[in-house]
Formats: structure tokens, sequence, C-alpha cells
């Protein structure tokens, strides 16, 4: 009987503090500005992904939650199997670490996502991630996560930061090839257990502006964008990192808070303007900001720090002492009806997980 190539990964969701929005280059997906996330540690917010290789497939093939989806020549996914092919020939066959040659194969690729698709809860960092985590098993190749993100940042740019668990920075980089921009890990999800993040799903309904077309559209007509890219994020990098190196809540809400602002202020900024959150997500941030009002009121700190991707659904990242007491308040302010607040989807740890692979 002949060998059967096969594996399968898996891959949580990384929710950004700081935001990813516009490519300098759109092909090779190269940011505009650097951005940092917090990998979710749960079982329910994850891409899981078989691949699997053999001498007798006529064809690469994928298959999306059970449904086949067509890999276009030159599409991004076609891309990140054609260099994670391109990356067994160099690391392994060429140098005759294992036989046969696999890449020469095609590959069918099973990829399930266990919550809704583009509803902005990030669904392609997470099958991007899971599929090059699989692909890198399938091909034994002995590569970092970082050397696999600079793959998976082409399938969609946030999905290279899926790639490790904790606290994770896609650094931009400078090299025209996009050699130098890829993730890197901040601190594990250990160093700072007690974070947290609450997912509010106000909609799961497939976006109207999809991000990659969103920022785009950004990149070509914001004026506060460029200021953005300057001035403002090189700044809150460094701030956020050192906040999280410390354990310091305040800082970190402060910047969280703020740069989930000023990415809806470019989407607003964009010509025609893009609007993502709607009046529920409005009316969460307006109790965050009351709620962190009075306990700083009360000589306490921040509690809570709000951000939104590019959809209506809140995130809401808070130290596990207080996250009950935040889930309480959210549905009490906002008892579920169907259709408008939908449904507070549980309690997140942040960090951990580093892509599981069996
Ligand atoms: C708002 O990674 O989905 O979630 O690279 O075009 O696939 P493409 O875009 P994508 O954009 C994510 C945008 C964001 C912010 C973030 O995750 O940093």
């Amino acid at each position: 009987m002949s060998p059967v190539y096969q594996a399968t990964a898996s891959a949580p969701v990384n929710i950004a503090v700081i935001k990813y929005w516009g490519k300098r280059d759109t092909k090779l997906i190269l940011p505009t500005n650097s951005s940092l996330s917090v990998t979710l540690d749960q079982d329910h917010l994850r891409s899981t992904t078989t691949s699997r290789a053999d001498a007798s497939f006529e064809r690469d093939q994928l298959w999306l939650n059970g449904k086949e989806d067509e890999i276009k020549p030159g599409s991004r996914l076609a891309t990140c199997i054609s260099e994670m092919k391109r990356l067994r020939k160099e690391v392994v066959e060429d140098k005759n670490l294992a036989e046969p040659k696999i890449s020469q194969y095609n590959v069918h690729i099973a990829s399930y996502n266990n919550f809704p698709t583009a509803a902005g809860l990030a669904s392609s960092a997470s099958g991007f991630a899971a599929l090059v985590a699989s692909l890198a098993h399938l091909y034994a190749l002995p590569v970092s996560p970082s050397t696999l993100s600079l793959i998976a940042r082409q399938g969609s740019g946030s999905a290279c930061r899926s790639l490790f668990g904790g606290f994770v920075a896609w650094q931009m980089g400078s090299d025209a090839a996009g050699t130098d921009s890829l993730a890197v890990q901040v601190a594990p999800q250990e160093h700072w257990p007690q974070m947290q993040a609450l997912i509010c799903v106000v909609s799961d309904d497939k976006k109207g502006t999809s991000s990659t077309s969103g920022m785009q559209r950004t990149v070509e007509t914001s004026p506060l964008l460029q200021h953005r890219i300057k001035y403002v994020v090189p700044e809150r990098m460094e701030r956020i990192s050192k906040a999280i190196l410390e354990r310091d809540f305040d800082t970190f809400a402060t910047i969280t808070m703020a740069d989930s602002n000023q990415f809806h202020a470019v989407a607003l900024d964009t010509e025609p303007p893009i609007f993502y959150m709607n009046d529920v997500s409005r009316a969460i941030i307006a109790l965050i900001v009351e709620y962190n009002r009075l306990s700083i009121a009360n000589g306490g700190g921040y509690k809570a720090a709000y951000t939104y991707d590019a959809g209506p659904n809140a995130v809401i990242y808070a130290l596990e002492e207080n996250i009950k007491e935040i889930a309480q308040l959210i549905v009490s302010y906002f008892p579920q009806k169907p259709g408008e607040f939908k449904d507070v989807l549980g309690l997140f740890g942040a960090g951990a997980a580093d892509v599981n692979v069996h």
C-alpha cells in the first residue's frame, strides 16, 4: 500500500489592537503600517484545515465548509499553495532530506470555520493560517512560524499574526520583496494570562465592504490615513508593546480604543465613506466609556477596552477579574432581540494556542 500524505492543523482568530488598514503592495500584501493583535485561545473561533497530497490527484482543489471553492490561477489561495510547494522543494527536497518529491503532487484541502465567515470576525486570518500550517505539517517543513507568516500574509494580511499565540506584532518591513514583513511574538499568553476578550456579536451578516476593497479605497483617497501611517502608528506600536510587557492595562486600553476609533475614522475619511459600526456598536462604546469613567472616578483604572474590525461586532478586552461584570452589564443593557444585538458569544481567554497541529 502506498503511504498517505495528510495533515490537519487548526488556527484561531486574532483581533488587532493596532489595526492593519492599507497595503503598499497589493500583490505581495505588504502593509502601509505595522499592526499588533491578540490571538484568541478558544475552540469556538477556529479554522481547521486538512491537506492531502497524492500522485493521483489531477489538480489542486479546496473545499470550504464542505463546499468546493475554485482555486483561481494567480489568486491568493493559489499563491499560498505554490509558495508552500516551493518551500518544500527548497528546504526539504533539494537537500534530499526526504523522499518522495511530494511538492510535485497536487493537493486536496478541506477547511472548516466554526463561526460565521466574513462577519467581521477575521475568518480569513484563521483560515489562511490554518491552511499554511497544515501544508507545513504535510510537507514536514522545519521552519519557524515567522517564516510561515511570510506565506500566510500573502493569503490575507492579518493571517500572518494567527501563526503565533499570545500578543503578536506584524512588522511592516521595508523590503520591496516582502522578506521582512512578518509576524513576531511580543509576549506569549502566559505572560499576561489575565487578559480576556469578550466578543459581542451584534450581527453575523456578511459585511458590506470587504476589508480588501475598503482598505484599498482608503489608501487611494484618505488624507487622514497618511497622517496615521507616519505620525500615529509607529509610536503606538512602541507604547502598546511596552504596556503588554509591563502588564499595564490602563495604557493597553487607552491605545486599543484610540486605535479602533482612528481606524473607523479613516474608513469615514474614505471616498465614498465606509461605515462598519452600527447604532448598537456605538451604544456599546458609550457604555464602556461610562463604565471606565465611573471606575476612574472611584479611584480605579480602566476596566475595559473596546475594539471593532471591519464590521459591527464589538470585542472587549478586559482582565479576568472584571470580565463577568462586563458581560452582565452588556447583557442587561442589550437584552437579546432577534436581528438586533444577537449574542454575547462568550468569554474568550486571549492568548495562548500556538497553532494546533494534530
Ligand atoms: C480591520 O487581513 O482581512 O481586521 O489582507 O486584504 O485580506 P486582506 O485584509 P484583512 O484585513 C484585516 C483588517 C482589520 C484589521 C486587522 O486585523 O489588523
